[in-house]
């Protein structure tokens, strides 16, 4: 059959498209999305529709972070929550608000396509560190900073994209231990914490440290719908 790509970027009944990480379509939950909607509006006051507060509805932070803590296990607390448009555009914030044009930032080679255009979009001059099957490689890791001082290292810990591989909870906890030593910030993008058949993956870094060495970003657009 000659797949013809629909206008959502959707492939057409019975093929899977692997052009595009997205939900196949009888996963989106509309009904239960228009049932929500209908029981929010049908007690919404007008601030509702006013800009509200720069990191996020305070109902939605409280909620987020019972939702986070039942999944990690671990405590996350509201204030230390940001709500973005999704993992793309929390690195591109992170990218404005970690790094300054002509600053290295460190990252898996492969990656996230999308994140090269991003980062370099603002500048930063990427250096990327190999990965291997247990995720990244610590050794070029140490290797690289003999060299940089990255504002810092972009990496997808849980079924990376596009290796698929997870980086091991111990190669974890030594890319913390060196962030913290050497000073840099550690950009987890953890769209895929959430998405697994059968073993759990290792930790995710938004639960490893309070340091603040780590920023966690997640995403609904995996686990619920992109246009959310
Ligand atoms: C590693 C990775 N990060 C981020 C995204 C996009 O996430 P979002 O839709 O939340 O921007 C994808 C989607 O393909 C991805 O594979």
């Amino acid at each position: 059959m000659t797949a013809t790509v629909t206008f959502d970027g959707a492939a057409p009944a019975g093929t899977i498209n692997f052009g595009i990480g997205q939900p196949s379509a009888d996963l989106l939950p509309v009904d239960l999305v228009r049932q929500a909607s209908m029981s929010f509006f049908d007690s919404a006051q007008p601030f509702e529709l006013n800009y509200g507060v720069t990191e996020g509805d305070a109902r939605f932070l409280a909620s987020l972070a019972d939702f986070l803590t039942a999944r990690y296990g671990n405590t996350v607390s509201s204030d230390e929550l940001f709500v973005t448009g999704g993992n793309s555009q929390a690195l591109d914030l992170a990218s404005v608000v970690f790094a300054r044009p002509g600053d290295t930032v460190f990252v898996e080679e492969p990656s996230y396509f999308l994140a090269f255009q991003i980062l370099r979009d603002h500048g930063l001059n990427i250096v990327g560190i190999p990965v291997d099957d247990d995720g990244l490689s610590i050794d070029a890791l140490q290797q690289a900073l003999v060299t940089h001082k990255p504002a810092f290292l972009y990496t997808i810990p849980s079924f990376h994209n596009p290796g698929g591989q997870c980086t091991t909870a111990a190669r974890r906890r030594r890319v913390v231990e060196l962030a913290e030593q050497l000073d840099f910030l550690i950009v987890a993008d953890e769209v895929y914490q959430l998405l697994y058949y059968y073993d759990l993956p290792p930790p995710a870094y938004g639960t490893m440290t309070a340091s603040g060495k780590v920023v966690s970003m997640g995403s609904f657009s995996k686990i619920l719908a992109p246009g959310l």
